[in-house]
């Protein structure tokens, strides 16, 4: 509980946030802001440990188990920007005692409205048609010109199959007519199924042999670290597009360059990279991949509502209520 005659909890924002989201928190919190908006380093960070209540982060920090153990930290909550925290050691937070938050829901319609962007451009070619006009090579309109895909009654397949993947899937089933199919680590209820004409695949191979769209929706972290390598991409239809609005590490960068480059599959979509922000020199020598820089949630009303929903977990941390979007 914060007590008024108290000095206000201490709160560390790692990146600028939007205007509204960091005056929420200004106004009730003694809140340093990154005013330069420059990542912070091992060392920044473990100086913030040792002179913060909390710390705000996001996907550009990496909490890693020597930070989060600095002796003498003050942190009791990591109150992440971002709905995925693969960038944050969470059994070493849990050791440490800090409680860490993360914000879902918020930026669910955002991220799988680029997931659908990202689709729609590697199969119709939207990135190489406007990089040809605005390079002055576009001789006009013929027949053979550009020709992409459609999607129209194709199957989007999607691995993994939580909120992101379940609004990727109303969109491309409603809108498109796509027969969706899933793998997942948990089968999904027939409710939910059925909200998006879904098949379960058990088998994730059986599903990249299937897929006319391949979209990732999985964490990262070390469990789906290169799920998808050179023997997976082996698997997929020539013709397959592969979106990733995930995680980077989920794509092994270096095999997913070689596949589009020999035809193996036909394209791709990526937001998200091994190690961002730089981008595998394979991938940038492409024309058939759709290079976007992290920007799934990237509206002002999302990016908004993500900083308030970090303000809500802050604020009922603070005042020694239950956090709804606890992590650990
Ligand atoms: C998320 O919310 O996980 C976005 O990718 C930004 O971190």
């Amino acid at each position: 509980m914060v007590n008024p005659t108290q000095s206000k909890p201490k709160i560390l924002l790692s990146r600028r946030w939007t205007r509204e989201a960091e005056q929420y928190l200004s106004e009730r919190y003694d809140v340093t802001l990154n005013v330069n908006d420059v990542p912070l380093d091992a060392a920044a960070l473990t100086q913030a440990m040792r002179d913060y209540d909390a710390i705000c982060p996001t996907v550009s920090d990496s909490l890693n188990a020597a930070i989060l153990g600095t002796p003498g930290a003050r942190v009791k909550l990591i109150g992440n920007f971002g709905v995925g925290f693969n960038h944050i050691d969470i059994e070493a937070a849990r050791k440490a005692g800090i409680t860490v938050t993360n914000t879902p829901d918020v930026l669910t319609d955002t991220t799988a409205d680029l997931a659908i962007l990202l689709m729609l451009m590697a199969t119709r070619r939207a990135g190489e048609g406007e990089r040809e006009l605005r390079e002055g090579r576009w001789t006009g309109w013929r027949p053979t010109h550009l020709l992409g895909q459609d999607v129209t009654n194709k199957t989007l397949g999607l691995v993994g199959f939580g909120r992101i993947a379940q609004a990727t899937a109303r969109r491309a089933h409603l809108g498109f007519g796509m027969r969706i199919a899933y793998h997942s680590r948990r089968r999904a209820t027939a409710q939910v199924e059925a909200q998006c004409n879904a098949t379960y695949y058990e088998s994730l191979d059986a599903l990249l042999a299937d897929s006319d769209v391949l979209s990732l929706h999985c964490p990262g972290g070390a469990e789906t670290h290169h799920l998808i390598n050179r023997t997976r991409l082996g698997l997929m239809k020539q013709t397959a597009v592969l979106v990733n609005t995930a995680r980077g590490p989920v794509v092994d960068e270096a095999a997913l360059a070689e596949s589009l480059a020999s035809g193996q599959i036909a394209a791709a979509g990526l937001d998200v990279y091994e190690r961002e922000p730089i981008v595998h020199p394979g991938l940038l020598a492409l024309q058939n991949v759709v290079l976007l820089p992290h920007m799934g949630s990237g509206t002002l009303e999302t990016r908004t509502a993500m900083g308030l929903r970090v303000a809500r977990n802050v604020d009922l941390f603070f005042a020694g209520q239950p956090v709804s979007d606890k992590v650990v």
